[in-house]
């Protein structure tokens, strides 16, 4: 018998396509169709049907059958769960002192060039266990479902040796096995030179390509290779060494660029057909022009901005140019602790002047694309995977981003099944 969840009297069913839609660009972005007073049938773990409380289809579809849930969701919004494509949700500690740090005037290259940062991380995570890894990441990824995310990538880059950059990764492969959304690695070796390696940087990218990548391609550890081109990190032809070798394995490209300064980290990312190119606060009109004779999708994380104090990614003039824009949390413990994908929405509106409508479809179809999962999540479609959040009674969709901080995700189903 077919397990089946009817939500019915939706104030607005939002995010419906054929199916066939993998990304939003330019002015497709501000495109989110919305269905009022809706319903929506969800059966073995798909999007079986949706339409009009007011069609013939619904009295079809509303049969009931002996396994089956109906949910009235009388004044509450339907959406398409988040997709949240760039997250270092496996790590070992929080880390507010550098915040207090940063209060007091240093700032976050000052506080990486003197050992903090992501290599404070690394010391920290190096003296944890894989299991204890494993158990808290298991309760962030719980957490962030709750907040209405149904697919997520995570990157290591906080093991920085052979052995705690497997380590990290085989955390994120465990969680793939027990968690009910679907999961992306991306093996993030490249995320800052550790101090032992100070005086012989190629020394620790030769250990990059010649033992980690081999090692991960052997064990099927990762799904994407990614690289901090930044300045202070890694230059652009270290960058591009690295994900040569990548390729090799198999591995396409997500890269950090242009967070902290035009160094080439968009051109770089292009060259090498980086499905996407993260950050970009520091992205200008060559970047842009750049990104626009490309397949790499921009991806903004305002949450960085917000909490570093630096300036938002051009996200709007981006999508003035045609471009699509993505957006992600890149929840991590130095420069975004905040893994709440509708405060990344309401981010979005206020500080990069993207409309709530341009800001979800950044979230969910745009997202689904910078993950490669734009076939299966990302909007509402028959046959797609059974990943939606209902909202608590809200007048409007605007309301959402409005109402910022506030969690107004109230019910989330994901494979078809109630939280
Ligand atoms: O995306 N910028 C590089 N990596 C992370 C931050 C890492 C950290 O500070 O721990 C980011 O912001
Ligand atoms: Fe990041």
């Amino acid at each position: 018998m077919a397990h089946t969840i009817l939500i019915k009297n939706i104030k607005g069913l939002v995010g419906i396509d054929d199916g066939n839609i993998l990304k939003k660009s330019g002015a497709e972005m501000s495109q989110l169709t919305i269905i009022e007073n809706a319903f929506l049938l969800l059966e073995d773990g798909k999007i079986k049907d949706f339409g009009s409380m007011n069609s013939s289809q619904f009295s079809v579809n509303s049969e009931p059958s002996t396994d089956n849930k109906t949910i009235d969701a009388t004044g509450k919004f339907v959406l398409p769960s988040f997709v949240d494509s760039h997250t270092h949700l496996v790590f070992a500690a929080s880390r507010e002192e550098e915040f207090v740090m940063r209060i007091k005037g240093k700032s976050y290259e000052e506080i990486a060039a003197a050992g903090g940062g992501i290599l404070n991380s690394a010391k920290k995570l190096q003296a944890m266990s894989e299991d204890e890894l494993f158990e808290s990441a298991l309760l962030r990824l719980n957490e962030m479902m709750s907040f209405g995310t149904g697919a997520v990538e995570i990157k290591s880059g906080y093991g920085l040796t052979v052995k705690d950059e497997l380590k990290m990764l085989r955390v994120i492969k465990r969680l793939k096995k027990v968690s009910p959304i679907i999961i992306k690695a991306t093996f993030l070796g490249a995320h800052a030179i550790p101090p032992e390696y100070k005086q012989n940087r190629n020394g620790y990218i030769d250990l990059i390509i010649d033992e980690m990548l081999p090692q991960i391609a052997e064990e099927k550890l990762a799904d994407y290779c990614d690289v901090f081109c930044d300045q202070g990190f890694f230059s652009v032809d270290e960058t591009d060494k690295i994900l040569n070798a990548a390729a090799k394995f198999g591995l396409k490209a997500k890269i950090h660029g242009n967070e902290l300064g035009q160094t080439g980290g968009v051109q770089v990312a292009v060259k090498n057909n980086a499905l996407s190119v993260d950050h970009l606060e520091f992205a200008g009109d060559e970047e842009i022009d750049c990104l626009k004779n490309s397949e790499t999708m921009p991806v903004a994380l305002p949450n960085c901005s917000f909490f570093l104090g630096l300036p938002y990614a051009p996200a709007r003039k981006m999508i003035d140019a045609g471009l699509p824009v993505c957006l992600a949390t890149d929840y991590n413990p130095g420069s975004s602790p905040n893994p709440r994908m509708s405060f990344i929405v309401s981010l979005a509106c206020t500080q990069m002047k993207l409309t709530p409508e341009e800001a979800i479809n950044a979230t969910t179809i745009n997202g689904a694309f910078a993950l490669e999962l734009s076939k299966t999540h990302g909007s509402i479609a028959k046959g797609k995977v059974a990943n939606v959040f209902i909202t608590k009674q809200i007048p409007s969709l605007a309301y959402i981003p409005y109402s910022f901080g506030v969690d107004l995700v109230e019910q989330v189903i994901i494979g078809g099944k109630l939280l």
